[in-house]
């Protein structure tokens, strides 16, 4: 990081916390848009590792349900279009919302550029999804985005009205393990705690969440879904800063180190649940 880069970075945590103090929600939200602007998912070599991971298992799980049938889904939280683009160039009917204008201008680009059609609209996820119609979609899908929502209990409740039945909810949170790691990492022993010993939720002054598998289930079974599947993503890679980063960086391997990665992460994410940067989790309405 630069000089430039350092003082940006230190002027938006400032007036951050200003903001934060003003308007908790506007912070959170502020910190969204800027993350969304500064980071392309899809252009990151690291984040098209992780995608194959995503697809693998969404691929699969619908496939248990609806066969081959090219089904309606809504990406809450589209971001770059990174998954929905995928979804929409295997033959899916893709719906995208993304607070984030930019990300949302991307995606746009990204479906055009791959012949596919996306529909796309900005909205807020903790407020926007109320608006739409129930039973609409045959699967919703919410990947690294909840763990940034602080209502996030409500959004997934709007998330599962919006399915049909049967409908399959596919998300990811971020493990509780995962923070634990990284406070350690940075010293942070009294968070750490928190997170570990005192099952605390939320940590950052409630900019983010995480979980570990029971919680998840639980969240799951409190809206009447079915069939929990867990998985974890990034069990033995990350990207820099992630603890998993500290195993491995898929983007400094060689191509064919990759894919044997990729295989290693697929066979293990189903055994390693919490350890990953992410748990995959997904169930059905019924
Ligand atoms: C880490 S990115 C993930 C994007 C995409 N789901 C993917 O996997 O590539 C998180 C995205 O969540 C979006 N986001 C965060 N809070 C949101 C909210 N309240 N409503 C809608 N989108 C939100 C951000 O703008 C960003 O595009």
């Amino acid at each position: 990081m630069n000089i430039r880069q350092f003082m940006i970075n230190k002027g938006f945590g400032l007036s951050n916390r200003l903001l934060e103090k003003i308007s908790p929600g506007k912070a959170r939200l502020w910190c969204a848009l800027r993350s969304a602007k500064n980071y392309n998912m899809v252009e990151k070599e690291n984040e098209k590792f992780f995608v194959q991971i995503y697809m693998h298992h969404i691929r699969e799980r619908i496939r248990k349900i609806f066969g081959e049938d090219r089904i309606s889904i809504l990406d809450a939280g589209c971001g770059q279009g990174r998954i929905s683009v995928p979804l929409a160039m295997e033959g899916y009917d893709v719906t995208g919302v993304d607070v984030s204008s930019q990300a949302i201008e991307y995606a746009s680009k990204y479906s055009e550029d791959k012949g596919v059609t996306v529909r796309l609209s900005i909205c807020d996820i903790e407020r926007g999804l109320e608006a739409l119609i129930g039973n609409t979609f045959h699967c919703v899908i919410s990947m690294e985005v909840l763990y940034m929502v602080k209502d996030y209990q409500k959004a997934i409740s709007d998330m599962v009205r919006l399915l049909k039945c049967p409908g399959i909810l596919i998300i990811s949170l971020r493990p509780r393990l995962y923070y634990t790691l990284f406070h350690l990492m940075h010293n942070n022993i009294e968070v750490a705690k928190k997170l570990a010993i005192d099952n605390d939720v939320y940590l950052q002054r409630g900019f983010q969440n995480c979980h570990n598998a029971d919680e998840i289930t639980d969240l799951l079974i409190r809206n009447d879904l079915k069939d929990v599947e867990l998985r974890g993503i990034g069990v033995l890679s990350g990207i820099e800063g992630d603890p998993q980063g500290l195993f491995s960086i898929p983007s400094q391997l060689s191509e064919n180190d990759m894919e044997t990665l990729l295989r290693m992460e697929l066979k293990l994410g189903d055994r390693f649940i919490e350890n990953g940067r992410y748990i995959l989790a997904s169930a059905i309405r019924i």
